[in-house]
């Protein structure tokens, strides 16, 4: 069953296609029987048309056979387009010969089951049509990044997944035996990308990262996609500059190449159209005195939840920056800042509506002694980060970076209750199956 011959489903709409003979292959997303004629709707992943067979055109035996193909059973056909206002597309393809490539067994998965239950049949799961439109998105989206990164002069490279170093803090961090020693699942790729700056003053990578929390929440999975860029002479406004352009450009493209999937899933194009740049910057100060007047009682020094995040956006339809961490709750790598030492030169990006945290951004320290002593602090076993201290040794520049997780960002944009919802195969404290 070669290529060769087979046209694709979107076909049978184009112009002039009615009353012309098509050969179509894909899976049965439905079909029925009622007196003597088989209706069933066929799907490939450009489409779906409804494929309509008579008995006396088929022959019994093949209407018998045809009639007893599974959902997602797969087969193929050939027919002619025809006009019928009740198929959905206003057409239809009239079938004279049917190929059963695999009948299938009954499909396990239906209307009202159970979450968990579909979480075990996540590998079938993924053939409906809220997820094929979903990681259409997600494709989408990241090509999008991907563009914007390219047009901007910023390289992607390649930064290890396994290391000796936790870079984000030790607990966090899934540990492994490597040989005898202990290595870690990477949290982050900045202190690499930190390292490839010094060459190529803009870089960018796109990797897993793993965080080992036992956080069973909306937003938390332990194996996200995570865009992280550094840039050489950059300081915090034209970080969130850029940081803020690209989620922008990536919104934008979203609503023009895929606004039928985004209809789809409920996500009006136009919402993400209307996005624009600047976003909100607002200090840690006075985001706790918003706070407080909106009634939380927060401490300066405490780092924000998720009621503090949702209360901070649920009204906005635009994300909103976060500034100035005081930086005891901050990672040792950021940069004090000059005009208050208490905090540091970072950012969050906060998705509006209650979405929470989408993006992590800051200045890197650059002075040697500065970084020993908040490394030291941190608890971290200055060895094991001798590599890193060695770039603040040979031509330290200011830099800043920041990492974007892919799939928060996709859950905000798709509007989805659960982040798990953004990735094909899920990855939480309780599953890692299938
Ligand atoms: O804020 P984080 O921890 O920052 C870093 O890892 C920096 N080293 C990145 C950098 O500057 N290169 O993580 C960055 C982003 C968060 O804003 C969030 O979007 C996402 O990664 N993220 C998660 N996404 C899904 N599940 C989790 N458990 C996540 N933890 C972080
Ligand atoms: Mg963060």
């Amino acid at each position: 069953m070669s290529g060769a011959g087979f046209a694709p489903v979107a076909s049978v709409f184009a112009p002039g296609a009615v009353g012309s003979p098509v050969r179509l292959r894909g899976w049965v997303l439905r079909s029925r029987s009622s007196g003597g004629i088989l209706f069933l709707l066929l799907r490939d992943r450009t489409g779906v048309v409804q494929v309509t067979g008579r008995k006396d055109a088929l022959g019994p035996e093949a209407f018998d056979a045809v009639e007893h193909v599974q959902v997602e059973g797969s087969v193929t056909v050939e027919g002619t387009v025809a006009e019928d206002a009740r198929a959905p597309g206003g057409r239809e393809v009239r079938a004279t010969r049917f190929t059963i490539v695999d009948a299938g067994a009954p499909f396990p998965i239906f209307a009202d089951q159970t979450e968990e239950f579909r979480l075990d049949q996540r590998h079938l799961a993924i053939r409906s049509q809220e997820f094929v439109a979903t990681f259409r998105v997600k494709a989408e989206l990241l090509r999008a990044f991907r563009e914007f990164l390219d047009a901007e002069n910023v390289l992607e490279v390649t930064p290890p997944i396994i290391s000796g170093n936790a870079a984000e803090g030790g607990a966090e961090a899934f540990q492994f035996d490597y040989f005898g020693r202990p290595a870690y699942l990477s949290q982050s790729a900045q202190l690499y990308l930190e390292a490839l700056l010094f060459p190529h003053e803009r870089v960018y990578s796109l990797t897993p990262s793993f965080r080992a929390e036992k956080s069973r929440t909306p937003r938390h999975i332990t194996e996200y996609q995570h865009l992280e860029v550094e840039l050489a002479w950059c300081d915090l406004d034209g970080l969130l500059d850029f940081t803020e352009r690209m989620v922008v450009s990536a919104a934008h493209a979203l609503a023009e190449r895929r606004a039928s999937e985004l209809s789809l899933l409920g996500r009006p194009p136009a919402e993400l159209a209307a996005l624009a740049a600047p976003f909100p910057r607002l200090t840690y100060a006075a985001a706790v005195d918003r706070l407080r007047a909106q009634g939380l009682p927060v401490r300066w020094g405490s780092d924000f939840g998720t009621a503090e995040e949702r209360a901070l956006t649920a009204e906005a339809a635009t994300p909103l920056f976060v500034t100035h961490f005081p930086r005891e709750i901050k990672a040792f790598y950021m940069l004090r800042s000059a005009s208050d030492p208490r905090t540091v030169e970072a950012a969050d990006l906060l998705a509006p509506e209650g979405y929470g945290e989408i993006v992590g951004a800051s200045c890197r320290e650059t002075d040697l002694r500065a970084l020993e002593a908040r490394l030291a602090e941190s608890g971290a076993d200055p060895k094991a980060y001798e590599w890193y201290l060695d770039l603040r040794r040979h031509g330290s520049v200011p830099h800043a970076g920041f990492g974007l997780g892919v799939e928060r960002v996709l859950r905000w944009m798709l509007r989805r209750e659960h982040i798990r919802d953004a990735t094909p195969f899920p990855r939480t404290p309780s599953r890692h199956t299938p």
